[in-house]
C-alpha cells in the first residue's frame, strides 16, 4: 500500500514579512527534507483580519468560511486548515504573547469548529515557533500560548525535549535577518520531527483502517459516545 503523503501548514502571524516568516521557512523547509511530506504557507503579513464577533451566522447557515467580513481571510485559507495533517503556527512575540493578528486567525476559523468537534484535527500533529527581539522576550510563555491555541482544537502537540522543550524559540537579535543559529537548529529539528510524526500517524491510519476513526482520536469509543461526551456537558453536538 502506497501511504498518503501528508500535508503540513505553516502559519506565520507577523505583520510583516521579516524573521517569523523565514524561521517558518526554515521549519518548513527541514520538514519537506523528509520523504513523504509537503508543506504549504499561510504568510499573515499584510493582512486586515477581523477577530470573530461570535455571532454564529457561519454555524446557523452551515458555512465552512466566514460570510461575515469582508477582510483579507481569503477563502482558500479554510480549505487548507481544514485539510492539513500537520500544522506549525509562527508567531512574533508581542507584550509576552502571540500576536493578535494569528489570533484573530484562528478565532475566525470558528466555521470550522465543527470538525473540530467531530475529531477530525484529532490525529493532526502541531508544532510552535517564537520569534522575540530578546533573547529572554516571553519564548517560553508564548510557545505554551501556541501549544494552547493547537489544543484547543484537538491537535496533538510536538515539542523537542532534550534541544528544545515545546516549541522552537527564536531570537531574532536585529529584527531583521534570522541569524540566531540555535533558533534556526531548532526551526529545522523542529519541522523534521513535525513531519515525522505525521507519517507515523499517517502511516497508523493507513494500517489500521476502519478499526480507528475520528472519534477514537478525542478519546471516546465512536460517534455516539463523543456525541455523549458533549450532551453530559450541556453541549450541542
Ligand atoms: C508591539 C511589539 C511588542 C513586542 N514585544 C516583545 C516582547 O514582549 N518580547 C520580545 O522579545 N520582543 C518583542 N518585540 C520584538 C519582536 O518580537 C521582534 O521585533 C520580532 O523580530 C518581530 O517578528 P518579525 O521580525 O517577524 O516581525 C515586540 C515588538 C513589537 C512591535
Amino acid at each position: 500500500m502506497v501511504a498518503k503523503k501528508s500535508l503540513i501548514l505553516g502559519i506565520s502571524g507577523s505583520p510583516r514579512v521579516s524573521v517569523t516568516s523565514k524561521a517558518l521557512d526554515s521549519a518548513l523547509k527541514a520538514a519537506e527534507s523528509v520523504p513523504g511530506i509537503t508543506t504549504m504557507k499561510i504568510d499573515l503579513a499584510g493582512h486586515d483580519i477581523s477577530n470573530c464577533k461570535n455571532c454564529n451566522v457561519c454555524i446557523n447557515k452551515n458555512l465552512d468560511f466566514c460570510p461575515v467580513f469582508k477582510d483579507d481571510l481569503k477563502k482558500e485559507y479554510y480549505e487548507m486548515y481544514k485539510n492539513c495533517d500537520g500544522i506549525i503556527l509562527a508567531t512574533p512575540i508581542y507584550h509576552m504573547t502571540a500576536t493578535g493578528l494569528i489570533q484573530n486567525f484562528l478565532s475566525r476559523m470558528k466555521p470550522l469548529s465543527q470538525y473540530a468537534r467531530q475529531g477530525k484535527f484529532g490525529s493532526r500533529m502541531g508544532a510552535g515557533i517564537a520569534v522575540g527581539g530578546m533573547r529572554n522576550g516571553g519564548q517560553d510563555f508564548c510557545l505554551t500560548v501556541l501549544n494552547n491555541m493547537l489544543q484547543s482544537s484537538g491537535v496533538n502537540i510536538i515539542g523537542g525535549g532534550v534541544q528544545f522543550y515545546n516549541g522552537a524559540a527564536v531570537w531574532s537579535k536585529n529584527q531583521k535577518e534570522l541569524n540566531d543559529e540555535n533558533g534556526i537548529l531548532e526551526t529545522q529539528a523542529l519541522g523534521r520531527k513535525l513531519a515525522y510524526m505525521c507519517k507515523v500517524v499517517q502511516s497508523g491510519i493507513d494500517t489500521l483502517g476502519e478499526d480507528i476513526n475520528d472519534a477514537n482520536f478525542l478519546g471516546f469509543h465512536n460517534d455516539e459516545d463523543l456525541k455523549q461526551g458533549y450532551l453530559n456537558r450541556g453541549l450541542d453536538y
